[in-house]
């Protein structure tokens, strides 16, 4: 994959990488371990970008690293351009504000002391000079349906999905182009789901959000992302088009994560958990240069 920076791109890695020390018995330091490795991703301004992989892959220190929530160990992180791991932390401030995220777990991440209206106030006091920013946090929690007197409640009031839409309003309150959303509906009823991904997608197409998408679940993604990429053990083995990606996955380790889709068919459903079975994720291989990924066909990149 080229990490030549491509104009429509609004963020992107240059072979980023994080390492974590890897402590033994006595605190003292055994190894590292490679959470992300070399990776070079652009998102595109506009488009919603799928990371998957299973737990544990890096996605979340990806996307930190991405939005300078975690500091990298080698590598750029460009917005519009501008290397934010080599800027002064006094003036990231405005990248703070236009890079925002949404949680898994928005009962941990809301505090459960402060109402609605407060909870989204907190970014826009914080993040914004606006002198009175009351009016924008209602209106950012009228963008996502909590309307009237919910919005003094506080989040013990709210169902999971509920409490969800308020994460969705704090972070779109800022006005931010960039949201990465880490597993946003993972933790919620699968009868919730689609109504939260839906407010997600219109909400893209009327402020114009560009979005990382992070979930260990492929199947929530087919129906949202523009591209997907695919990452394993700290590094994208596969790059493509959504469609691409499901009807024609090159990696062996992206056929795995379809085959975990669960399928109506019954015998489909075994041949899957078969091939699950039969194919522990030690056996994946990858080329010593981490970051050789071959175009397999037009904007379908291919890890070796
Ligand atoms: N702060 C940390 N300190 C040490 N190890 C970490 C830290 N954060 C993540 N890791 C490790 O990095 C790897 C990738 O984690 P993570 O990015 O959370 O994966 P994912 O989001 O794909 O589940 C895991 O092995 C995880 O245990
Ligand atoms: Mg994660």
């Amino acid at each position: 994959m080229t990490t030549a920076s491509v104009t429509t791109s609004l963020l992107s890695a240059e072979s980023v990488s994080k390492h974590f020390p890897i402590k033994g018995p006595f605190g003292t330091r055994t190894g590292v371990l490679k959470a992300v490795d070399q990776v070079s991703l652009d998102i595109r301004r506009g488009e919603t970008l799928a990371l998957v992989g299973e737990s544990g892959s890096g996605k979340t220190t990806l996307g930190r690293c991405l939005l300078q929530m975690e500091q990298v160990t080698s590598g750029a992180v460009r917005y519009e351009g501008v290397d934010l791991t080599a800027l002064p932390a006094q003036q990231r401030r405005p990248y703070h504000r236009s890079m925002q995220v949404i949680f898994q777990d928005p009962f941990s991440s809301l505090n459960p002391h402060r109402t609605a209206l407060q909870q989204v106030l907190e970014p826009l006091q914080v993040l914004t000079d606006e002198v009175d920013p009351t009016p924008r946090a209602l209106a950012a929690l009228e963008q996502v349906g909590i309307t009237g007197d919910a919005v003094h409640k506080y989040p013990r009031a709210f169902s999971g999905g509920q409490r969800q839409r308020i994460g969705i309003a704090r972070a779109i309150s800022v006005r931010p182009a960039f949201v990465m959303c880490d597993e946003p509906v993972s933790a919620l009823d699968v009868s919730i789901q689609a109504q939260i991904l839906n407010l997600l997608s219109s909400l893209q197409r009327e402020l114009g959000l560009t979005y990382l998408f992070i979930s260990h679940d492929l199947s929530v993604v087919r129906h949202l992302a523009t591209r997907v990429a695919v990452m394993y053990r700290g590094r994208i083995v596969e790059l493509g088009g959504t469609e691409q990606l499901f009807t024609d996955p090159l990696h062996p380790y992206t056929r795995t994560l379809l085959s975990a889709i669960p399928v109506p068919d019954p015998r489909r459903a075994r041949e899957a958990k078969l091939l699950r079975a039969e194919r522990p994720t030690e056996w994946f291989a990858w080329p010593d240069d981490p970051q050789h990924l071959v175009e397999a066909a037009p904007g379908h990149f291919v890890a070796g």
